[in-house]
């Protein structure tokens, strides 16, 4: 019998998944023959066509038979929504993140990799400053070409957010670091776990790796540009950027949800996509078997019979 019962949420899409028999959605203590079983209930959050794709293609989660899926909100919801009502109406238990991002660092995350980063970093609230005023982190003039000098953009300094959460007073944070004991877990049950080199008759030039360690970061933008990508991974020591773990961190963090980010670098910010590459699908399908292989390596559930 499936010992975890699975919510996944993909923005705009929801899914139940791997319930062996029927249960009220909202209660997840199932009886049968007089027996309890006490579900750990997870919550899989991805984003993307791509995402959904790997998690279906993979085969190691069915849809429920009675409830495949639960329209709640429109299509816009983002990330930290879809994890709010998550957590909300399923009573859900931990977040698990999975994703694609850009790599920031091809030194240690080539496409095809998975990151499963310690913390991410908000890079996305700005404090932008006059011209002439004392010189943020970010530098406009630095960066102008071909040589640097006086920008009318002048700098930005990067903020901290407010982390509200129950019985405790706000604090100011840039990074959110994942949930400690799911970390380590992870660094352990993922060590040895066999990712994917081809897809569609096309590999990848290395065979592909976890990496632990790193920290990444998230904001709205998507990055393409090199000059940025650089400055990021120099200031901050992230190895990746993508647009939504921070969101996802946050909302966890505000309701003191366990949660972990697991990231499948897809590209390398500032270069050329070569056309189509197999490394995109591969990104979202490595980073979805870490994540099964992380949600299986979960607790099973306490069986009690009268
Ligand atoms: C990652 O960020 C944390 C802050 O949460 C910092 O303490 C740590 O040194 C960073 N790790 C790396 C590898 O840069
Ligand atoms: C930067 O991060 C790397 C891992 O990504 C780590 O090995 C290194 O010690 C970090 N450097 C600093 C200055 O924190």
């Amino acid at each position: 019998m499936s010992s975890v019962n699975l919510v996944v949420m993909v923005v705009g899409l929801l899914v139940l998944a791997q319930q062996s028999f029927q249960m009220s959605l909202r209660n997840p203590v199932a009886e049968t023959n007089n027996c309890k079983i006490d579900f750990t209930r997870l919550g899989l959050v991805l984003t993307s066509d791509t995402n959904e794709k790997a998690l279906q293609d993979s085969g190691l989660f069915t849809p429920d038979a009675e409830t495949p899926y639960v329209d709640i909100a429109g299509e816009k919801v983002n990330a930290a929504i879809a994890v709010q009502i998550l957590l909300n109406r399923f009573r859900i238990q931990g977040i698990i993140h999975f994703g694609s991002a850009g790599s920031l660092d091809k030194e240690s995350i080539v496409p095809g990799d998975v990151s499963v980063p310690l913390a991410v970093a908000f890079t996305g609230a700005w404090n932008w400053k006059k011209f002439g005023s004392d010189k943020g982190t970010l530098n406009f003039g630095e960066f102008n070409y071909p040589v640097n000098g006086e920008n009318l953009l002048a700098s930005v300094d990067y903020d901290k957010v407010k982390l509200f959460s129950k019985g405790h007073s706000p604090q100011d944070v840039f990074w959110f670091p994942s949930t400690t004991s799911w970390y380590s877990a992870a660094t352990q049950v993922l060590q040895d776990l066999e990712l994917r080199q081809c897809y569609d008759r096309a590999c990848l030039s290395s065979k592909p790796k976890i990496v632990f360690g790193t920290n990444g970061s998230s904001s709205d933008s998507y990055i393409k540009n090199k000059a940025y990508g650089d400055f990021l991974h120099k200031v901050f020591n992230v190895s990746t950027a993508d647009q939504e773990s921070a969101a996802v961190a946050w909302t966890s963090l505000s309701n003191e949800k366990p949660f972990i980010v697991i990231r499948g670098a897809s590209n390398v910010a500032g270069e050329a996509n070569p056309g189509f590459s197999p490394a995109s699908y591969l990104a979202s399908y490595n980073a979805f078997l870490a994540a099964a292989k992380f949600i299986e390596s979960i607790p099973t559930p306490r069986l009690a019979c009268e």
